[in-house]
């Protein structure tokens, strides 16, 4: 068991309040069993109905799912739409002058922007991008603050057929290299500096060295809002272009494009198994149906709730749940500049208080931080607000659910911990808050309408109490395309042959409880999940050889009792074995290479020199061991395979 893991063994059970489920849009075990017995008996009936009723078609579809060439399937395929036309256009009747993001910069400073006027810069922006040549299919990087303007950026390549690839504004100058490279963007939008903290972020700076960088040759154009008030930032003649001056003058309507549903919609980055991230590819009819399906069943979205998901948009939660899910049905939401901690750790208490946020989104790793820094603070608030509260990326530990579900749900409001993936593109597994009891740490039972199961090697269901591998048995909208310039990967992956390809894979291992409850255990692959955020060991590795210094490494994960993970690198230098300050003083050069190389992010927190790396006699690095090493635990497990059995004790003392 982890550290993470229970020192409390929780097994209540939470209902919704009475009146919670009363005022449900999914209201009861009743609801809930109806809609699933609706999908069991007629499955693509089902995800059509609710197709037809939560999106505006400027063309209906006639088809539902189309598995002829599984796994390549397509949702709505002879659908028309547009996203941003979903996301702005059909609410400026209703809603026009309602608030559509409330946005609080890091200084604390906010600002309200209405439908109508998000609306007008969505336009303005997409002519803007139309005039530089971009059109329909076109890959676009962003490389954004989390502000209004990156969910503008976003709104306008979807408005214009665009295929948005927005990259997180932490990653390195190499990684953004990568993904320009992968997707042969054309062009860059970001920021001349982001704010977080108190601390600029040189995003600019960054651009243009991932733009020297070999690989990069594709982007034409860089396009640079001016969020920092100042212009000292080097500025290309002919490549480099300021926001402002690109958009002031630029009409205010631009048509939509009007799209197929199966269209790209945009590409995102994620860690995979091997050295190189995997370009997710989603497309828009079926994306938008998962991410507008859960803002109604699992936060319960209703008129007058002020919606505030805590993501940035460089990750899928900032996707589904900021950038399309809140503006496609409509929702006020908060969008926050800065980090938890700044100016101090009530920052994400008072703001609900001060926006009267009623639904709350954020990670296990921010509540577990936001205890250690102040489990008083809350109380200082008014969260009389708050409704709904939700979770997100990792498991999230008993302790931690009990405090947020008392002290800052003041025991009233339910927590809907929501299992997916940038893979699934909305949520999969969660509790409807007005129908399924909550259980803390189990993310309980899949929505509507998703065929999720738990497998053994054979593919056979387990039971209960058992462990194995989670899968999803039948295709749902929003599920990832394929990943871009790789079908083949795509297929390996997640659809692999031992599942004779019908089961989709997610690479998590799970259990069943008493109940039917879906408890997560952790990745079945090499990727770690630091904070929420998924790291691959071989990405962490390849970087860490890269550094003329190394000559191999190994990485693994080790229990975290913040960030869930904490990244452990096992080292063999080219030199001798370095000790005692020489040894400091390269860990912290490593560790400053892995950040430059791929983002502070994935830093090792600990790094451990050895002589050799624990191998079998055919040279295979025994990870399990240096598992158990990293963890502090004694090695119980048989060695007698190991080529080496003195280095494991060399690794244990070494801790930097
Ligand atoms: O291991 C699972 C974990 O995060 C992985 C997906 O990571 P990513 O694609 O970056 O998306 C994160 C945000 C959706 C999963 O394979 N994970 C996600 N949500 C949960 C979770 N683990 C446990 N409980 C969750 N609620």
């Amino acid at each position: 068991m982890s550290t993470i893991d229970s020192v409390l063994q929780e097994n209540r059970l939470f209902p919704p309040s009475e009146d919670f489920r009363i005022k449900a849009n999914v209201s009861g075990m009743e609801g809930y069993n109806a809609l699933c017995e609706k999908a069991n008996n007629d499955y693509e009936g089902f995800w059509a109905e609710l197709a037809r009723d939560l999106i505006s078609w400027k063309k209906p579809f006639q088809k539902v799912l189309n598995e002829s060439n599984a796994p390549f399937f397509k949702w709505f395929e002879d659908g028309e739409l547009n996203i941003s036309y979903n996301c702005l256009d059909r609410h400026l009747d209703a809603r026009g002058d309602k608030t559509a993001i409330i946005f609080e910069a890091d200084d604390g400073t906010s600002k309200h922007v209405t439908y109508r006027q998000l609306h007008t810069q969505v336009c303005q922006f997409a002519n803007a991008l139309k005039a530089q040549g971009i059109k329909k299919g076109d890959r676009v990087v962003i490389y954004m603050p989390h502000s209004v303007e990156a969910v503008v950026a976003m709104q306008a390549c979807a408005r214009i057929g665009a295929i948005h690839s927005v990259v997180f504004g932490g990653f390195s100058a190499g990684a953004l290299r990568d993904r320009i490279q992968d997707a042969a963007a054309t062009l860059v939008i970001t920021a001349n500096e982001g704010v977080r903290g108190g601390k600029p972020v040189p995003l600019k700076a960054v651009v243009d060295e991932a733009l020297g960088l070999e690989g990069s040759e594709s982007i034409k154009h860089v396009i640079v809002y001016r969020r920092a008030d100042h212009d000292n930032v080097a500025f290309k003649p002919g490549r480099d272009l300021w926001w402002h001056e690109l958009t002031q003058n630029q009409p205010a309507q631009c048509e939509p494009e009007w799209t197929n549903a199966e269209d790209p919609l945009f590409i995102l980055y994620t860690s995979g198994s091997t050295g190189k991230p995997k370009g997710i590819q989603h497309s828009i009819g079926g994306y938008l149906l998962g991410a507008l399906v859960s803002m109604k069943w699992v936060f319960d979205y209703r008129e007058g709730d002020v919606y505030w998901c805590t993501a940035d948009v460089g990750w899928i939660t900032g996707h589904s749940y900021v950038c399309y899910g809140p503006l496609a049905i409509g929702a006020t939401q908060v969008v926050f500049e800065g980090v938890p901690t700044y100016p101090d750790a009530s920052r994400f208490w008072s703001m609900i208080a001060k926006h009267k946020v009623t639904t709350f989104y954020t990670a296990p790793t921010a509540i577990r931080s936001l205890i250690k820094l102040g489990a008083d603070l809350p109380k200082q608030h008014d969260l009389s607000s708050l409704r709904i509260l939700g979770t997100v990326g990792e498991p999230i530990n008993p302790e931690a659910w009990i405090w947020y579900y008392e002290v800052v749900g003041g025991s009233r409001c339910p927590i809907v911990d929501t299992w997916w993936q940038t893979e699934t593109g909305a949520n999969m597994i969660a509790p409807l808050p007005g129908a399924v009891a909550t259980k803390p740490g189990s993310c309980t039972l899949p929505l509507p309408g998703i065929m999720a199961d738990i497998v053994d090697e054979a593919g056979a269901p387990v039971d209960p109490g058992k462990g194995g591998a989670l899968v999803i048995k039948r295709p749902w909208p929003s599920m990832v395309r394929t990943i871009w310039n790789d079908a083949e990967r795509f297929k390996k992956t997640y659809f692999p042959e031992e599942f004779n390809g019908k089961l989709y894979l997610a690479g998590d291992s799970a259990h069943f409880d008493e109940n039917g409850y879906i408890w997560i255990m952790g990745r079945i692959d090499d990727v770690l999940n630091v904070s929420g955020h998924r790291l691959g060991t071989m990405e962490i590795e390849s970087a860490l050889v890269a550094n003329p210094l190394v000559a191999e490494a190994a990485v693994v994960g080790k229990p975290h009792e913040i960030k869930g993970e904490a990244v452990v690198a096992f080292v063999v230098l080219k030199q001798a074995r370095p000790e005692g300050e020489e040894a400091k003083r390269i860990a912290k050069e490593l560790r400053e290479w892995v950040a430059h190389e791929i983002g502070k992010i994935a830093q090792p927190d600990e790094i451990r020199f050895g002589d050799n790396l624990p191998k079998t006699r055919s040279g295979k690095i025994m990870r399990r061991l240096l598992r158990v090493i990293a963890k502090g635990e004694e090695i119980t497990q048989d060695v007698s395979t190991l080529e080496n059995p003195a280095i494991l004790d060399q690794l244990r003392h070494s801790a930097l």
